[in-house]
C-alpha cells in the first residue's frame, strides 16, 4: 500500500480516506516516527508509494521538522503536499520563500504546464481550480525539477523530478474544494505507484464490534453519551452490538440544547433499540460552570469537565461500569491535540480536548478515524432512520459556542429562538438537505434599529450555513437573498432583544464553520 508521513497538516488523514476510497491500503505513521530510521537500516522498504503531508511549519523555522535523507533513497514515487513539496524543493537545493502577500488561502485555478505525475491524467494548459492553504512557496526549483502547474499570476503549484518519480504539489488535492484533486491522487496512487486495489471498508462493523468486545471484556459496563445526533447514535448502535444489554445511554440536558432537543430525543430512543436510556437533567451543573467565563477554549473545557462528571455519577449508580463510550470523530481528534510538529490546536472539541485529567472512566471511541460522511454510510448500514443519519451536526458543547461570549439564560433564548426559526424555515423550503449544517450565532454587540417609531438598541444575530464534505473544509451556502430575507424579518419580529441579521460569508478556511 502507501504510507503517509505526518507533518501535522489539519488535512492528513482526508489523505488517507481519499486512498482508502481508492481500495488501496495506507498507513500513517508520524513524519518523526522511529520506524522510518529502522527500516532504513534494515534496508527495508515499507509501501510502494509514499505522500508528506503538509503542515504548519516553515522549513525556515529552528527545529521544523525536516526530510528524513533516507526515505529518498527507498526508491519509491514520492508526493509532497503543500509543507511536503516545500521540504522535497529545500532539499534537492531550490528555493523556499515567505510567499507574496503573506500566502494564498482559498481557491486558486492552476494551469497545467506538464502532464507528468499527479498530472499525468491533464492536457498541458488544462485548468483547474484548487484549494490553497499556505504561508511559505517554492520561490526557485531545485536544478533537477521542473514546473509540473503554475497559478494564474505566475506562482509555481506543481513540480516534478526530470527523471524521478518525486512530485510535489503546492495545493490541497485531497479537499473536495481541489475539484479534480482526486484524480490527481489516482493518478498517483495507480499509475504512478501502481498499488492494489484489493482493501474495502466493508467489514469496518464487525471489526468495530470485536474491538469494542476485546476492550470491554466477558463483564464490563459501558456508559454512552447520547446526544441524539448521528455519530452518538452509532456509536450506541454499535456497542448494542457488541454488549447487548450492558450498555446505558445517558442524554445529558445541558441546557444548551436547541429547541425541545430533549424531547425530541427521548421520543426517538425511549423503546427504541431496547436501548436503557437515561435522562440527566444537568441544567444548573452546566450554567454554573460557565458562569463568568467568556473565552472559548475555557467554555470548551468546562463543558467537556462537566459532561464528565455527570457520566462518573451515573457510571457510580451501574454495577462495572468502567467504560464511557463516545462518538468522536477524526475531525475532533485532529483540530483538538497538538504533537511536536503535527497538527497546531484549532479548538478543543469537547469529547476530545476537554476531558480532565483524573477522568475515572476507560474510554472507548469506534469512530475516532472516520469522517462525518463515513459515519453516516455506516449509520444506514446499522439501520439507522435517514432523518436521524441525515441531521446536520451539532457541536458538544452546544448553543455555548453560539452565543460569542460569556453565557446566559436570555442569551441562550435569544439564539435557541432564533436557530428554531432558521431550521423551520431551511425544512420548510427545502433547503435543508442542500446545507452540510445551518445555525445562528449570537453576537454580544448592539446597533442602532427603527422599530414602530421606536429607536432599539439590541443584539445581532448572525446566519451561518456551509456546504462541506466531511467538516474540514467548508463553502459558504448559496441561500437565496429572498430566503434570507424572511428568516431575517422572522427573527426581528419574534426574538425579543434582537434587531439586526447578518449572514456570514467566510470559508473554512481560513474561517472555522462555529464562531468559537
Ligand atoms: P469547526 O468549527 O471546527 O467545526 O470548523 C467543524 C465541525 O465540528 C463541529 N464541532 C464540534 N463537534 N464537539 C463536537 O462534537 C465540539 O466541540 C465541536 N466543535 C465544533 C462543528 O459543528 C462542525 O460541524
Amino acid at each position: 500500500g502507501l504510507l503517509i508521513l505526518d507533518y501535522g497538516s489539519q488535512y492528513t488523514l482526508l489523505i488517507a480516506r481519499r486512498v482508502r476510497e481508492l481500495g488501496v491500503y495506507c498507513e500513517i505513521w508520524p513524519c518523526n516516527d522511529p520506524r522510518v530510521a529502522a527500516l532504513q537500516e534494515r534496508g527495508e522498504v515499507p509501501a510502494r508509494g509514499l505522500v508528506l503531508s503538509g503542515g504548519p511549519s516553515s522549513v525556515h523555522i529552528e527545529g521544523a521538522p525536516r526530510l528524513e535523507g533516507g526515505i529518498l533513497s527507498w526508491g519509491v514515487p514520492v508526493l509532497g503536499i503543500c509543507y511536503g513539496m516545500q521540504l522535497l524543493a529545500s532539499s534537492f537545493g531550490g528555493r523556499v520563500d515567505r510567499a507574496a502577500g503573506g500566502g494564498e488561502y482559498g481557491r486558486t485555478e492552476v494551469v497545467v504546464e506538464a502532464a507528468r505525475g499527479p498530472m499525468a491524467g491533464f492536457e498541458v494548459g488544462h485548468r483547474t481550480e484548487v484549494w490553497m492553504s499556505h504561508g511559505d512557496a517554492v520561490g526557485e526549483l531545485p536544478a533537477e525539477f521542473e514546473a509540473v502547474a503554475r497559478t494564474e499570476n505566475g506562482h509555481l503549484a506543481a513540480m516534478a523530478h526530470k527523471t524521478k518519480p518525486i512530485f510535489g504539489v503546492q495545493f490541497h488535492p485531497e479537499v473536495s474544494h481541489s475539484l479534480e484533486g482526486a484524480a490527481m491522487l489516482e493518478s498517483f496512487v495507480f499509475d504512478v505507484c501502481q498499488c492494489p486495489d484489493t482493501w474495502n471498508m466493508a467489514d469496518f462493523v464487525t471489526s468495530a464490534v470485536a474491538r469494542i468486545q476485546a476492550q470491554v471484556g466477558e463483564r464490563g459496563h459501558v456508559i454512552c453519551g447520547l446526544s441524539g445526533g448521528v455519530d452518538s447514535s452509532v456509536v450506541a448502535a454499535l456497542l448494542h452490538r457488541a454488549v447487548g444489554d450492558r450498555l446505558t445511554c445517558v442524554f445529558v440536558d445541558t441546557g444548551l440544547l436547541r429547541y425541545q432537543e430533549r424531547e425530541r430525543v427521548q421520543a426517538l430512543f425511549e423503546g427504541h433499540f431496547g436501548i436503557d436510556l437515561r435522562v440527566v437533567d444537568a441544567r444548573e451543573r452546566f450554567l454554573e460552570a460557565l458562569a463568568g467565563v467568556s473565552d472559548p477554549e475555557v467554555k470548551r473545557k468546562r463543558i467537556g469537565e462537566a459532561f464528565v462528571r455527570v457520566f462518573e455519577a451515573e457510571a457510580a449508580t451501574i454495577a462495572n461500569a468502567s467504560f464511557l463510550a463516545q462518538g468522536t470523530l477524526y475531525p475532533d481528534v485532529i483540530e483538538s491535540v497538538s504533537v511536536l510538529g503535527p497538527s497546531a490546536t484549532i479548538k478543543s472539541h469537547h469529547n476530545v480536548g476537554g476531558l480532565p485529567e483524573d477522568m475515572g472512566l476507560e474510554l472507548i471511541e469506534p469512530l475516532r478515524e472516520l469522517f462525518k460522511d463515513e459515519v453516516r454510510v455506516l449509520g444506514r448500514a446499522l439501520g439507522l432512520s435517514a432523518e436521524l443519519v441525515g441531521r446536520h451536526p451539532f457541536p458538544g458543547p452546544g448553543l455555548a459556542v453560539r452565543v460569542l461570549g460569556e453565557v446566559s439564560e436570555d442569551a441562550l433564548r435569544k439564539v435557541r429562538q432564533a436557530d428554531h426559526i432558521f431550521i423551520e424555515a431551511l425544512r420548510a423550503e427545502g433547503l435543508y438537505d442542500q446545507v452540510w449544517q445551518a445555525f445562528a450565532v449570537l453576537l454580544p454587540v448592539k446597533t442602532v434599529g427603527v422599530m414602530g417609531d421606536q429607536r432599539t438598541y439590541d443584539e445581532v444575530i448572525a446566519l451561518r450555513a456551509v456546504t462541506s464534505k466531511d467538516g474540514m473544509t467548508a463553502d459558504r451556502g448559496h441561500l437565496p437573498m429572498s430566503f434570507l430575507g424572511r428568516v431575517s424579518d422572522r427573527i426581528i419580529n419574534r426574538v425579543e432583544g434582537v434587531n439586526r441579521v447578518v449572514y456570514d460569508v467566510t470559508s473554512k478556511p481560513p474561517g472555522t464553520i462555529e464562531w468559537e
